[in-house]
């Protein structure tokens, strides 16, 4: 292999080109926070309990969504419940929920959702929300990032949940960050100022955030950037493939 013209000691030998590898190779950093472009995340827990571990959750999220720069738009799951979807009830006009959670995706670049996990499943109250969304025009989730969180008193956090969850969300165009975050154990998880006890969690949750802002960021602000993430889905923003609308235009 000839890497090309190198002084006078001639091409890289397959071993110098390891070394290379290694020494050029990331090292860890941990996020810090950064200046960023305007970025902007509605945040809310799917969970209707006082109480909520899922809402303290969000919370946190929301807090290291502005320690890293963004702006949190929190919201509660009671602004968005809406009576079960019909087509019938449809055409009696959507509800106000819906509404307000089409208004509240609209006006933010994207999303966080903590969600609890029922029966291996997200409750049946988002979905009914994401149903009745899923209705309007321009669909609102389509093109909005999303980054996943779940907390359960379980060993695995309500992790299912989630992978249930990510099915109608990308069904309906959102981009889902890779890495979601599980609470496992959540009963003994906070602390009495609501943050987590587990430093590397702790670290783990911040991290994680900081990763999916950036995407967030890159496909609002670096448009190149979000032409390279649609087409390694496969999509490719042409005609005959386009399925579904536009992303919404903030009002
Ligand atoms: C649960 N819970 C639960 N937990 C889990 O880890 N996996 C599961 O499949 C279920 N299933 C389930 C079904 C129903 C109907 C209820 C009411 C509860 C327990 C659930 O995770 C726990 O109650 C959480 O505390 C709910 O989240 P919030 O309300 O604390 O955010």
């Amino acid at each position: 292999m000839d890497l090309g013209p190198r002084d006078d000691r001639g091409p890289l030998s397959f071993r110098e080109v390891g070394l290379l590898a290694v020494s050029t190779e990331r090292a860890y950093v941990p996020a810090m926070p950064k200046q960023r472009e305007p970025v902007s995340f509605l945040v809310f827990s799917a969970s209707l309990r006082a109480g909520s571990f899922n809402t303290m959750l969000a919370k946190l999220a929301g807090g290291a969504i502005e320690k890293h720069g963004g702006t949190v738009d929190l919201a509660a799951m009671s602004d968005f419940d809406s009576p079960s979807y019909s087509q019938d009830a449809q055409a009696q006009g959507v509800p106000s929920g819906a509404t307000e959670l089409r208004r509240r995706l609209d006006g933010n670049d994207a999303f966080v959702i903590a969600a609890p996990e029922y029966n291996g499943s997200m409750p049946g109250l988002l979905k009914n929300a994401i149903d009745w969304v899923s209705r309007l025009r321009p669909q609102p989730f389509n093109g909005k990032h999303a980054f996943l969180l779940s907390a359960s008193p379980s060993m695995v956090g309500g992790n299912r949940g989630l992978w249930a969850l990510r099915v109608p969300l990308e069904h309906l165009g959102s981009r889902v960050y890779p890495d979601m975050f599980s609470l496992a154990q959540a009963h003994q998880a906070f602390d009495t100022q609501g943050k987590l006890v587990n430093a590397q969690l702790a670290d783990r949750l911040d991290q994680t955030i900081a990763g999916f802002m950036d995407l967030a960021e890159a496909a609002k602000h670096y448009p190149c950037a979000k032409t390279a993430w649609i087409e390694f889905l496969g999509e490719q923003p042409n005609s005959p493939i386009d399925r579904v609308d536009r992303p919404a235009q903030p009002q």
